[in-house]
């Protein structure tokens, strides 16, 4: 967080078909509504978090995902940061305020790897889903599914890691948690962090730019899904480094709900 990026606020996901992934992310995942727009987006966020929404679904002919935004400190963050994105020669889109309900401007930009993504500093805050800040019973009554508590981190495919790479260390600070080497020293996947989380973004090395393949959201129970849960970090930690012919080990040990409709 030391250049002022928070965490993964905010996912938009292509879907087929809009009654069915809704029924998928609400009633499966146990994601809670919030909102609908007259695009015709659903809003909805996991129960734990204290913004309106994470996860926007837009009904289209091709899944995938629209853009994945970060949260950050404040609006002058956000404009400092602006202002070296641009300098890093990414194109920049100012969507304005509005354009997701009840989100500030957010600013977009393009990746190396071919990934929209927009940093924003404001949205509403509804508090944690049935239960408040006073007093606070401890999980809401009428949960359901998986229960999800919050959107995590994304899985992206694409080229030009080692750029994207620079791009999220030097301008987004961001660090480097763990990441995948060839024996010729290429890195093909690598796992960022802007706290203590495993990761909050990782890219896998593809030829095809923009890929998506999964959103994840964070589970409490169930043996924490098997011990199922990632490292931590700090920043003063090495990268884990998995050797490319052992990867396949670098991801059983994590399970992430697929989600519906994404490719
Ligand atoms: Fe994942």
């Amino acid at each position: 967080m030391k250049k002022g990026v928070i965490r993964p606020g905010h996912v938009q996901i292509r879907v087929l078909d809009m009654d069915e992934a809704v029924a998928h992310y609400r009633d499966l995942i146990g994601l809670i509504e919030t909102d609908r727009d007259d695009q015709g987006r659903v809003y909805l966020k996991g129960w734990t978090e204290v913004d309106k929404f994470s996860v926007v679904l837009r009904e289209a002919d091709s899944a995938g995902m629209d853009f994945l935004g970060f949260k950050v400190l404040s609006e002058a963050v956000l404009e400092s940061l602006r202002g070296e994105l641009a300098a890093f020669g990414c194109e920049i889109e100012d969507i304005p305020a509005g354009e997701l309900i009840d989100c500030g401007r957010r600013v977009r930009f393009v990746a190396p790897t071919g990934h929209s993504f927009e940093l924003y500093a404001t949205k509403t805050q509804t508090g944690r889903y049935g239960v408040g800040n006073h007093n606070p019973e401890a999980w809401p009554r009428d949960l359901k599914g998986m229960k999800a508590q919050r959107f995590d981190h994304c899985l992206l495919y694409g080229p030009n890691l080692d750029k994207t790479f620079d791009l999220f260390r030097d301008v987004l600070g961001f660090d480097l948690c763990e990441q995948v080497m060839t024996p010729d020293g290429k890195r093909v996947a690598q796992f960022l962090t802007v706290g203590m989380k495993a990761h909050d973004i990782a890219f896998i090395d593809h030829p095809e730019p923009g890929r998506f393949h999964h959103a994840s959201f964070f589970l409490e129970t169930w043996e924490d899904v098997l011990k199922a849960g990632g490292d931590y970090f700090y920043p003063d930690h090495e990268p884990i480094t998995w050797d490319a012919d052992s990867a396949q080990r670098a991801f059983p040990h994590r399970l992430d709900l697929i989600t519906g409709n994404s490719v």
